[in-house]
């Protein structure tokens, strides 16, 4: 089973972002562009960093109709980059509609195309009364992942802790990818939901994704190889 540790590149401008990867001499790491540097600074900015030879996970969570997913899809592929995300909640037409785009689009290898299933922000209670879905946070998380399954998808993005109902529901093949990551001694941050690296290895995440506990931290190269030590290799 293929697991890494994914830095979340939460930086807002294109010189912030690169100064820290600066940081990053003896290794390469499995980084997360989202919207906000995205949306600042355009696709350039998958260009410069693709450029210095780190695989890319593009957050941009596209959620639409299947025609205008698909295309969108298209153009994403020919970013060339190594994961890429949806919201479930789209449907499976959607879901389909993405894979075919993105499977055309691609020159090489296709990214591996994974689904948000519920945002770690969304609470029960505005699930049930303001998203109108019934059932708790983990029906919802099993028949997204299910359904994203059947759509042909990869895998999904989940907390952690969702990640033992997914392997259940959709077997130890799909893709999870799991944010919410903190050490046993530092600060859980706006994060409620969350776990160790060495933790998520344990429930079976194929892939952590780390922000503030790396680029926050004194000596983030350090933080990175303690969250591989955790996560990929297994030790305390
Ligand atoms: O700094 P921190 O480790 O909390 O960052 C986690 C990253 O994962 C952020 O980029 C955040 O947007 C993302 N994320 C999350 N929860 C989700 C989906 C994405 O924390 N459900």
């Amino acid at each position: 089973m293929e697991r890494d540790v994914i830095i979340a590149l939460d930086f807002a401008t294109r010189e912030d972002t690169l100064n820290f990867l600066d940081k990053f001499q003896d290794e390469k790491p499995f980084v997360k562009i989202g919207m906000e540097i995205f949306y600042g600074e355009g696709p350039e900015i998958v260009r410069a960093i693709k450029e210095r030879g780190h695989k890319i996970f593009l957050d941009l969570k596209l959620h639409d109709i299947p025609n205008t997913v698909k295309k969108a899809m298209r153009n994403v592929a020919r970013l060339d980059v190594d994961m890429v995300n949806l919201h479930a909640a789209g449907g499976s037409e959607m879901m389909k509609y993405a894979l075919e785009g993105l499977t055309e689009g691609s020159k090489g290898k296709r990214p591996i195309l994974i689904a948000v299933t519920q945002l770690t922000s969304t609470s029960q209670e505005a699930m049930n009364n303001e998203l109108g879905i019934s059932g708790t946070v983990e029906d919802c998380v099993r028949s997204y992942a299910k359904l994203a399954q059947t759509s042909g998808l990869d895998g999904v993005v989940c907390s952690p802790l969702e990640a033992g109902y997914v392997r259940e529901t959709c077997g130890d093949d799909f893709v999870t990818v799991t944010p919410g990551i903190r050490f046993a001694d530092s600060a859980k941050d706006d994060q409620v939901r969350i776990t160790t690296p060495l933790k998520a290895r344990t429930i079976g995440s194929h892939y952590i994704v780390v922000g503030r506990p790396i680029t926050q931290a004194e000596d983030p190269v350090e933080a990175y190889r303690r969250c591989v030590r955790e996560f990929v290799e297994g030790k305390e």
